[in-house]
């Protein structure tokens, strides 16, 4: 482990995942060119997620995160971006009306463009190119020409990004997010209609007291607090040139901060402590999360949280938990062991996806959906025993009635998944299924309230 740091000093450390630019000057050109375009963030707006994020680690919060596998340059649109906010909007409305905790929103949004593959190559018919590594690194055809990584892209993601965030901003604070607007979040129509009654329920309970608070004297605070919200940005740190070149140092309070983000992961492929991404990761003042898979040893883990949380603050790391639903059993007890054994601060996330992924009868990657909510009761169950807080969840998913994840309560077969199969990588909850997963993960928060209040009222 070097012991300065710098924005660069990744480089002298082994690095994996990097994608093999066949023209390096022209990669160079484009990372100078990017240092002097404008950040996608602030890095007070950063220290407010931190500073939420140590509420969550504390049990006083909760934290949503989600959005697509990998965002895509053809997919970019205003329609998709809204229907990916009004998702978020609608689960947040559902978890803080069962919970009476704040949600902190997150989106993998405005940024969300680099993936990590399992293999270098792809064969198809005995013909063998390099793997897709997302949009921002190259293209998805299987072609020679689409697979060679061009770096003019990352220019292209990194506007793609901007306008993202302008649009998600505009909607979070622009009136769209009023929470008298609460019905029209949910705007799937194909959904079950079961599921719109239990929504349009809160909706209506949430509404009533709005419209009380909003008319006595606090209404203009009541107002403020109701019309609009805070909702970050997040995407995995894979890609660290273009991370570094969106480094700056903070001209009010000091210190560096990735601006191409609020929040920033680090992939359950490129967590060696040793390595360039951790290396990366730990100079940086924003919040970060850790994948933890199965393969994760309690020694990497505090390793990892002595490098990149020194000073133990609560609020700086995230810990999301990806095992899948037959296996956090096993996995998550000796990690929320070891972590306690140590007095470290973390926020606890359940990210049901990626350890639940399976090949359909006709080889079509998707996630049963019982599978997801199977992971998260768990993840719920292990905390209560543990005596310690389920504080998030780590969500791949869209506003869009696209047919990916099998299940639901629109009972979506293998058979179905062809019908409207949009994601260019991991397969998503649609909007329905999110919904239904809220729902769940509201009375799940709910029994930790109840199992938090009996525990405190028997130590006191
Ligand atoms: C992801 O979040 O899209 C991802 C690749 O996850 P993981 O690093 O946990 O496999
Ligand atoms: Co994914």
């Amino acid at each position: 482990m070097a012991q300065s740091w710098s924005p660069k000093s990744w480089r002298d450390m082994p690095i994996r995942q990097v994608p093999e630019y066949p023209d390096p000057a022209a990669l160079a050109a484009v990372e100078a060119r990017l240092r002097t375009l404008p950040p996608l963030v602030f890095a007070g707006e950063a220290r407010a997620l931190s500073a939420r994020l140590a509420d969550a680690a504390e049990g006083k919060a909760f934290l949503l995160q989600g959005g697509d596998c990998a965002e895509s340059f053809a997919e970019f649109s205003a329609n998709n971006i809204r229907d990916t906010f009004c998702v978020f909007l609608s689960m947040a409305t559902v978890l803080t009306f069962a919970a009476d905790v704040p949600v902190v929103k997150v989106g993998r949004i405005a940024g969300q463009f680099a993936k990590p593959r399992s293999e270098d190559t792809e064969t198809r018919d005995g013909v063998s190119l390099p793997s897709y590594r997302g949009d921002i690194v190259n293209g998805e055809a299987f072609t020679p020409e689409a697979r060679i990584p061009d770096p003019e892209r990352i220019l292209t993601a990194y506007f793609q990004a901007a306008a993202t965030a302008n649009l998600v901003r505009a909607f979070a604070t622009g009136g769209y997010a009023d929470l008298s607007r609460a019905s029209h979040w949910y705007l799937d129509d194909h959904h079950h209609h079961d599921l719109k009654a239990r929504y349009q329920a809160v909706v209506n309970k949430i509404g009533e007291g709005v419209d009380f608070l909003r008319t006595f004297s606090l209404s203009e605070t009541v107002k403020q607090q109701t019309s609009r919200v805070d909702f970050y940005f997040s995407h995995e740190a894979l890609l660290l040139g273009y991370e570094e070149a969106m480094t700056r140092e903070d001209s009010t309070a000091g210190g560096w901060y990735d601006t191409s983000a609020h929040m920033i992961w680090i992939g359950d492929r490129t967590r060696q402590p040793d390595g360039a991404h951790v290396e990366y990761c730990r100079g940086i003042k924003n919040p970060i999360g850790i994948k933890c898979g199965p393969s994760m040893p309690e020694e990497d883990l505090l390793k990892l949280l002595d490098i990149l949380n020194p000073d133990n603050k609560p609020g700086r790391v995230t810990l999301i938990a990806r095992f899948g639903h037959d296996k956090v059993e096993k996995h998550l007890p000796r990690l929320i062991q070891a972590v306690k054994r140590e007095g470290r601060s973390v926020v606890w996330s359940c990210d049901p996806m990626h350890g639940n992924t399976i090949k359909s009868a006709a080889g079509i990657k998707t996630r049963p959906f019982a599978s997801v909510t199977g992971e998260v009761a768990r993840f719920f169950e292990i905390h209560r025993a543990e005596g310690t807080y389920a504080g998030g969840v780590h969500l791949e998913m869209t506003g869009q009635n696209v047919t990916e994840c099998t299940g639901g309560a629109q009972a979506l077969t293998e058979v179905d998944l062809t019908d409207r199969y949009r994601t260019t990588c991991d397969p998503r909850l649609n909007a329905s299924q999110a919904l239904e997963l809220a729902f769940l993960i509201a009375d799940l928060m709910d029994a930790q309230k109840k199992s938090q209040g009996a525990r405190q009222a028997v130590t006191s």
